[in-house]
């Protein structure tokens, strides 16, 4: 078995501090990192639940690909984020059971991490982040 964790589950909003907050009155969750990623547009929040997250993500330009979605699907699951040891190797892994790839090959993400996403044609709707720590 490849995967290792659920690293993350990535929710879409439009007011990052108002989802935050919502967050912290339902759950009594507290921000464990917090995160301007310019290549991709985005500002993520994350929560920590034992050794996963709940990346709260919002876009910081009309261009993003997370401003694309919150304007056609609304706020909502955006993708999964599924740990491994070697992304590389996950992604190759993927691409030979069929997986149509997003990122050719691993590249920077969040909290230092590297990553790979993958299209959710071929995945079975699901949008995946292949994440190496
Ligand atoms: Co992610």
């Amino acid at each position: 078995m490849i995967l290792t964790e659920i690293d993350h589950v990535a929710i879409a909003v439009h007011d990052l501090e108002e989802a935050v907050n919502y967050y912290q009155q339902a759950f009594g969750a507290e921000v464990h990192h917090r995160e301007v990623v310019e290549r991709d547009g985005v500002e993520e929040a994350l929560i920590k639940v034992a050794d996963s997250y709940i990346q709260l993500t919002t876009a910081t330009r009309d261009d993003s690909p997370i401003a694309k979605f919150l304007q056609t699907r609304g706020e909502g699951l955006h993708h999964i984020g599924y740990r491994v040891q070697n992304c590389q190797a996950a992604l190759q892994a993927m691409i030979d059971a069929g997986a149509r790839p997003i990122d050719e090959v691993p590249r920077p993400g969040s909290r230092g991490t590297t990553v790979a996403f993958i299209h959710p044609k071929g995945s079975h709707g699901t949008l995946i982040e292949l994440v190496e720590e």
